[in-house]
């Protein structure tokens, strides 16, 4: 059986003898940043783009790591937790988390600075095979979030309370609306098919760089489907013919339904099925760890 082992600034231990400061600023600001990373047969999927969104969000609140907790060693760090919590095998994700430490409460950054606080915990993963399959329900919710969504920081609230108003409705996703467009998912990108063109949000600094948002970029160009950056207004919604959500614990997930209302004719589209295949092949097919 797998241990609950984590790490906790330059240990491995269990995750009950794991413990914070109470004046860490993860905890009293949510002063701090995180990745979450797909692992299949101990390789990290897309490991090099994570770690390349880490050090831009560690830059973008400006967090100083030293170089031994680097995002590639903070791979190395977790791919010995993966064999320490024997979850080289299967499926697997990978929970990376820095904070700018521990000082007594001040909004500035403490001067002189303190070492950070770098914790990394993983856990064995199933993937949502059923709702992938069948489609999703998903409902909109206003966008309340920040103006540096494109940094991956701890402060999720907004996104908490869209997602806890999607669950109350039965919904597994919140998809967010600003300014009456769609920005992206509480937790996911969003894309839509109007007019046979794959539409999502532009890269900028209203949503968070998706990982998984770039690759099913990249695979759609493959099957030369047309991707138009221009977001998707709340009034284009019932011309929708499909709609789904992607990230690292999601995939390409179809939405078949929004607010109550049917997406196209009600069931997973033809483009999303399409990338849905070509990204789990991507996802399953790589060498393991080491190879
Ligand atoms: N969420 N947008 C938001 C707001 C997210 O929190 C996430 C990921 C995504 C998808 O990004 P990616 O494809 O890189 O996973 C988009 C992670 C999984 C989470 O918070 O658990």
């Amino acid at each position: 059986m797998a241990s609950d082992l984590v790490y906790l600034n330059g240990k491995i231990l269990p995750r009950s003898e794991a413990l914070v400061p109470v004046e860490d600023r993860g905890f009293v600001f949510g002063d701090g940043v995180y990745e979450v990373l797909r692992v299949v047969q101990g390789r990290f999927f897309a490991a090099d783009f994570h770690n390349e969104r880490l050090k831009r969000s560690l830059a973008g609140i400006r967090i100083e790591i030293p170089a031994n907790y680097a995002p590639e060693k903070l791979n190395e760090i977790a791919a010995e937790l993966l064999r320490a919590n024997s979850q080289l095998d299967g499926e697997a994700t990978v929970y990376m988390q820095v904070t700018r430490g521990v000082a007594t409460r001040a909004h500035a950054f403490p001067s002189p600075a303190v070492a950070p606080t770098v914790y990394i915990s993983t856990a064995a993963f199933k993937p949502m095979t059923r709702l992938q399959e069948d489609g999703t329900l998903a409902v909109t919710h206003p966008d309340l979030r920040w103006a540096r969504c494109d940094y991956k920081t701890i402060n999720l609230l907004p996104n908490i309370l869209a997602s806890q108003y999607a669950a109350e409705q039965g919904a597994t996703e919140a998809i967010l609306i600003r300014d009456d467009e769609i920005t992206e998912g509480a937790k996911t990108n969003v894309f839509g098919v109007l007019d046979g063109a794959l539409r999502t949000h532009p890269c900028n600094s209203h949503i968070l760089p998706g990982i998984t948002r770039s690759v099913v970029e990249t695979l759609a160009s493959g099957l030369n489907v047309a991707i138009d950056h221009t977001p998707i207004k709340k009034s284009d919604i019932p011309k929708l013919q499909e709609l789904f959500i992607s990230g690292t614990t999601t995939d390409v997930m179809p939405v078949v339904a929004l607010d109550g209302k049917p997406v196209g004719d009600g069931k997973p589209g033809p483009i999303t099925r399409r990338l849905q295949k070509i990204l789990n092949e991507s996802i399953y097919s790589s060498a393991p760890l080491g190879d």
